[in-house]
């Protein structure tokens, strides 16, 4: 990885939580930081915040609901219109299961809600800033995606990804997290050969976030246990060219089986590629 004045990393959901530690950690090291939020209000403090603290001015705030894939077209647009390069993107943007986990919700085209934000947003804005990616790679020697995913995950049931027959919170949320690590796995094949790594991690258990307060109640770690996990995989050198790994914290390990059932990933992929609008099955 380059030296960290030159980098530019992307930060989904860098307005709470484990991002927002992430993205200031970054910034206070010197990495121009692309932050990303849903309220224009709260990103705006969380940038004036992390400037505050770190002393950057290379600090850039997006705004896009990820709930709707049409905002997430936007962001990718936008992002790929503002930067000439894309060393990193972090996709940490999550949900949990709600604070009442039986209470199934729809994204804005119709998607179970917590698998359109966890998964097919990050899926379609990683797909469209390829190109972005692709290119700082060929400029520089390399570029990564980092995809937050989570010990918590469960085996997709592919006739009823959407959950319509029977829901409930945890499923949904573990389902989610399954489904970002099968892309990570699929994405890291693909991309061999261009200098584009993709890797995911659970980065630690019940950390003291909102996520975690209002679904648990109590914490067990913070985000202090976390975020150096998330930054290892972000930018440490000794991962160049490391891809297609699933780490926990900065264990490589083993996600659920699902994730290495070549015949679902390509279901999976599938089904993703046509809810995205991004095309016909490839
Ligand atoms: N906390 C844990 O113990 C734990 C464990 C394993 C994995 N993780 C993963 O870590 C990641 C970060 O979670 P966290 O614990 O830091 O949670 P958090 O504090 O609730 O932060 C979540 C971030 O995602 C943003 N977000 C949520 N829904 C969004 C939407 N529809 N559109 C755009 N942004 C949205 C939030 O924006 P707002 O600021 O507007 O709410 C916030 O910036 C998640 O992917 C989670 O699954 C967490």
């Amino acid at each position: 990885m380059q030296a960290l004045e030159e980098v530019t990393i992307l930060i989904t959901g860098s307005t709470d939580g484990l991002g927002e530690r992430v993205a200031t950690d970054l910034a206070g090291k010197g990495a121009t930081i692309l932050l990303h939020g849903r309220d224009p209000d709260k990103g705006r403090r969380v940038q004036a915040k992390i400037r505050e603290a770190t002393g950057s001015n290379r600090l850039q705030y997006f705004n896009a609901d990820l709930s709707s894939l049409a905002e997430v077209g936007r962001l990718a647009a936008s992002v790929a219109d503002s930067c000439q390069r894309l060393d990193v993107l972090i996709n940490n943007a999550g949900l949990g299961a709600g604070p009442d986990p039986r209470r199934r919700e729809n994204s804005a085209e119709g998607f179970e809600l917590r698998f359109a934000v966890n998964y097919l947003a990050p899926f379609l804005l990683t797909r469209r800033l390829l190109r972005l990616l692709c290119r700082t790679a060929e400029q520089v020697g390399q570029a990564r995606i980092v995809n937050v995913a989570s010990a918590a995950q469960r085996a997709i049931e592919l006739d009823d990804v959407m959950l319509e027959k029977s829901y409930d919170g945890m499923r949904a949320y573990s389902q989610s997290k399954l489904a970002q690590v099968m892309f990570t796995f699929d994405l890291a094949l693909e991309l061999a050969g261009t200098g584009v790594t993709v890797n995911a991690l659970h980065p630690a258990s019940l950390m003291d976030t909102k996520m975690v307060r209002e679904w648990f109640g109590t914490p067990r770690t913070t985000v202090d246990e976390g975020a150096p996990y998330v930054e290892r995989l972000a930018v440490a050198k000794e991962l160049d060219g490391v891809t297609g790994t699933y780490y926990d914290q900065d264990e490589p390990s083993l996600a659920t089986d699902q994730a290495y059932d070549q015949k679902a990933r390509r279901r999976l992929r599938e089904m993703s590629l046509i809810w995205t609008g991004l095309g016909e099955a490839r």
